[in-house]
């Protein structure tokens, strides 16, 4: 138990308001165990560059790393679009995945049984749902030299090392280990050259994991899967890109893209985010669900402070409010009994973490 740092990052648009929703439910957590949170707020996206001109300030980065862990809300919106690439807060957000080494990017999709008509797909396909997408973030075809563009043509480069493809899947079948065992390793082998060597060293790395089941599949099934047969995953171990789309595929198992948190992790410090965007049309106006953000306020919990009863108080909390119908506007039309605002059901899930 302790005093933990907690570097937050609001950014843009509905972020601030998310962000303030988990920080309610950690300091609800301060009352019952003997754990407390000293935050500092550093700036970053479109925030930071129309106050500093850099949608990553070196302060941010340095007190980051500074810190146990960030808690990140959401960057990015229509206003910054049309900057060049490097001042856009995307970019910001990609150098400070680099930055902090954070080549692991875990991406749980779970459907609650509450929500089982939430999804767009059949109640009997996705009841049961628990997934999680390990995604290599800090390489392949989003960092790879050369790159560039010129009058008539343009490209990128997907690359990867055999170390960046080991670290990563030592991280996946560790993952496995503590899950249902199984690793579903996703590529396109059978066209890139990059993809042969990412199977061949996922096979190779496997051996260390005899208690864990390895499978392949090529992204092109593994989308179509995903849809088809989602209970057939326990861990999908895949590259950046193809898990950055995977990863938005299988949010849709659950419903609502505002209910996923994601952990991005290496070997310092870890950054703890919705995987959903700043969603900039519906900021300001308290109808944002924050129980992504507060599920990544748990992810750090357990997996930068090591605090797993804490993790799961949060996550009980966050299953009680689901069961006893409360819901944000995104989920309105799914057995609701009390709609609520942003800010309520930070608080909601707060009052369970204390009362239950
Ligand atoms: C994500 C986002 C980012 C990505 C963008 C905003 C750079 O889509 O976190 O999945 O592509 O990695
Ligand atoms: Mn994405």
């Amino acid at each position: 138990m302790g005093n933990y740092k907690i570097a937050v990052i609001k950014g843009d648009g509905i972020g601030p308001e998310i962000v303030d929703e988990a920080i309610k439910v950690l300091d609800a957590l301060s009352s019952i165990y003997d754990i407390s949170f000293e935050y500092e707020e550093l700036l970053m996206g479109g925030i930071a560059y129309d106050i500093t001109g850099d949608p990553l300030p070196q302060e941010t980065i340095s007190k980051s790393l500074n810190s146990d862990a960030v808690l990140f809300g959401a960057i990015g919106g229509e206003k910054w679009d049309s900057l060049p690439r490097e001042k856009r807060p995307e970019s910001g957000l990609l150098r400070f995945r680099k930055e902090l080494g954070v080549y692991a990017n875990l991406r749980p999709a779970v459907v609650y049984d509450e929500l089982v008509n939430a999804s767009t797909l059949k109640p009997e396909v996705v009841e049961g749902v628990d997934l999680m997408v390990v995604r290599e973030l800090i390489g392949g075809i989003y960092f790879g030299e050369p790159k560039g563009r010129e009058a008539t043509r343009a490209y990128n480069t997907m690359v990867y090392s055999v170390e960046e493809i080991e670290r990563i899947a030592r991280r996946a079948f560790e993952i496995a280990q503590k899950r249902r065992k199984k690793v579903c390793s996703v590529d396109k082998a059978n066209v890139l050259d990059v993809s042969q060597l990412w199977r061949d060293v996922v096979n190779e790395i496997s051996k260390e994991y005899p208690d864990v089941e390895l499978s392949h599949m090529y992204v092109d099934n593994a989308a179509m899967q995903l849809i088809r047969d989602p209970k057939q995953f326990d861990v999908i171990l895949t590259g950046n890109i193809f898990g950055d789309i995977l990863s938005d595929e299988a949010s849709m198992l659950s419903g609502s893209i505002g209910l996923l948190p994601s952990a991005s992790i290496g070997d310092k410090v870890g950054i703890y985010e919705p995987i959903h965007g700043s969603a900039p049309d519906i900021a300001g106006q308290g109808i944002a669900n924050p129980i992504a953000t507060i599920a990544s306020a748990s992810m750090m919990l357990k997996y930068a402070l090591g605090e797993v009863e804490a993790a799961n108080k949060i996550d009980e909390a966050i299953k009680q409010a689901l069961k006893d119908g409360y819901r944000t506007k995104d989920l309105a039309d799914f057995d609701a009994k009390e709609i609520c605002s942003t800010n309520e059901m930070g608080s909601i899930i707060a009052n369970y973490v204390v009362k239950s």
